[in-house]
């Protein structure tokens, strides 16, 4: 079968300095994509800023002969991200809302700033993007969004009540999102990932990271 091609598509993928979203951006740039790299290069917990994330994920798709800009607002300033997309190539097809942050504590310890900045990040995030891109998608009749969710959201997990929640959110938004834009060709779909990735570092047992490094040095280019 031959490998599905993005040629003359835009796909915007938020968080995508690190981990996930960094092999999603390098895999659409090598398929044909034009890809705004966004990152706001915080540590795993949304602490700091820094523009180095974004920046060294666009020199890699460059080198490779790709094509990518880079973002480095906060998704929470979602309408900014679309618009470097617009600004760069004139449109955006793809938006895959994958940014995130853990602040676990157990429910007694969860303190108010832990959970809203978890919702703002992933939730409104998503919300805000989504929200920014549609009216574009709606006007070229083509518009695909992935929301990332998780399987703390899907079925629980000690100490995340803030993140289940809001990547359960995520699972509604999608339904919702998909219904709006049915009729103008534009899909909402939600993934449940798995990923050896600094946020699973104390998660995954140290094997699975040791392997996983390896496969991808093999097969993200
Ligand atoms: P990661 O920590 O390797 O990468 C996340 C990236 O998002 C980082 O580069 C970070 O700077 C960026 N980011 C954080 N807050 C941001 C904001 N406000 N605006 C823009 N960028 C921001 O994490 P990983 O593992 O690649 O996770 C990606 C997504 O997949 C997250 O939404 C996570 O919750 C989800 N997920 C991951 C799983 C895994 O097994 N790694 C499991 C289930 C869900």
């Amino acid at each position: 079968m031959p490998d599905l091609r993005f040629d003359g598509r835009v796909a915007v993928v938020t968080g995508a300095g690190a981990g996930l979203g960094r092999a999603y951006a390098l895999l659409f740039a090598s398929r044909g994509a034009k890809v705004v790299v966004n990152d706001l290069g915080v540590s795993r917990h949304g602490d700091g800023s820094s523009s180095n994330a974004a920046d060294k994920v666009v020199d890699e798709i460059r080198r490779n002969g790709g094509t990518a800009v880079a973002n480095y607002d906060s998704v929470v300033e979602g309408e900014k991200i679309i618009k470097t997309a617009l600004d760069n190539f004139g449109k955006v097809d793809i938006l895959i809302n994958n940014a995130g942050i853990l602040r676990d504590k157990s429910l007694v310890k969860m303190t108010d700033h832990d959970w809203d900045l978890i919702h703002a990040v992933h939730l409104k995030g998503s919300f805000k993007t989504s929200q920014a891109a549609f009216p574009v998608f709606k006007k070229q009749g083509y518009g695909r969004i992935i929301m990332t969710s998780s399987t703390a959201g899907l079925y629980g997990n000690f100490g995340q009540s803030n993140y289940s929640a809001a990547k359960m959110g995520l699972v509604g938004l999608s339904h919702t999102i998909a219904k709006e834009g049915g009729k103008y060709n534009i899909h909402c779909n939600v993934i449940v990932p798995t990923a050896a990735s600094r946020l699973t570092e104390d998660i995954l047992p140290p094997d699975l990271h040791f392997s996983a490094t390896k496969v991808a040095r093999k097969t993200v280019p």
